[in-house]
């Protein structure tokens, strides 16, 4: 079953400009989605309109077949559609355990409250190490996993994880994937990524889509898009 389907989506900041262009592209229930671009290609921009951040100018988004892009953004969450946002999200005056307790919107995260807390310090050993500390003393690397744990606690059922790699180090972010991809197995739900690290995304999943200028230019198997000049382009930064 398709959980996602976006259809023909404009979206921009600007009336008179579009940052997305006219974008189409699903994820079906039992899949890990990559969606890889340049810096400034507009991932951020559709996560935030998949997310109900930015109200998309023209188009439509289908969660599980239900139109969601008129709804506000408690609503997307509380239907399962949970986002890590390439930026903040979580609060360095409070502590690790603060943060993550704090996340639960959802009714259904309220009864899966301590289960969810237990997997996110099971996947992310550092963050139990230092859950009486503020977040605020995290490390780059351990704040990101702050932020997927803070998105764990609501309880996803398709899990959009926008760029989470910005700002780290290769090491560290390689370290993330591997967590992540631990974590996303053992809950067995969807994901869609959007990432400017083609190799590494196009790794962690089993599918994807090349974005251009607010446009997807190629879709296909990992290992097919790998081999393409497009990926290979984002790949240097040109
Ligand atoms: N808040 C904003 N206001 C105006 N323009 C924006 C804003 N955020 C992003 N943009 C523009 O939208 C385009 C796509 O940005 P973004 O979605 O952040 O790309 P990506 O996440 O792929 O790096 C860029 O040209 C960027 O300058
Ligand atoms: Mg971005």
């Amino acid at each position: 079953m398709k959980i996602l389907e976006v259809k023909d989506l404009r979206s921009g900041y600007d009336p008179e400009v579009d940052v997305l262009r006219g974008l189409s592209f699903e994820v079906e229930d039992d899949e890990c989605v990559a969606l890889v671009g340049a810096n400034g290609a507009g991932k951020s921009t559709l996560m935030k309109s998949l997310s109900g951040i930015l109200k998309p100018k023209q188009g439509e988004v289908y969660y599980r077949g239900e139109r969601i892009d008129k709804l506000l953004p408690h609503q997307i969450v509380e239907l399962g559609v949970v986002q890590v946002p390439e930026e903040g999200g979580t609060f360095s005056n409070l502590t690790i355990e603060e943060n993550l307790m704090i996340s639960c919107r959802r009714k259904k995260a309220k009864e899966e409250k301590e289960e969810n807390l237990h997997l996110v310090y099971e996947s992310f050993p550092a963050l139990e190490e230092k859950k009486q500390l503020l977040a605020g003393s995290l490390s780059g690397g351990q704040r990101k996993m702050l932020s997927i744990g803070k998105a764990i606690m609501e309880s996803p059922e398709l899990l959009l994880l926008d760029d989470i790699s910005m700002g780290l180090a290769p090491k560290v972010v390689e370290d993330l994937y591997v967590m992540l991809k631990d974590l996303t197995k053992k809950m067995n739900i969807p994901v869609l990524i959007v990432e400017q690290i083609v190799d590494i995304a196009l790794d962690f999943a089993e599918r994807g889509y090349v974005m251009t200028q607010g446009e997807i230019v190629l879709s296909g198997s990992s290992q097919e898009l790998l081999q393409t000049d497009e990926v290979k382009k984002i790949y240097i930064g040109i």
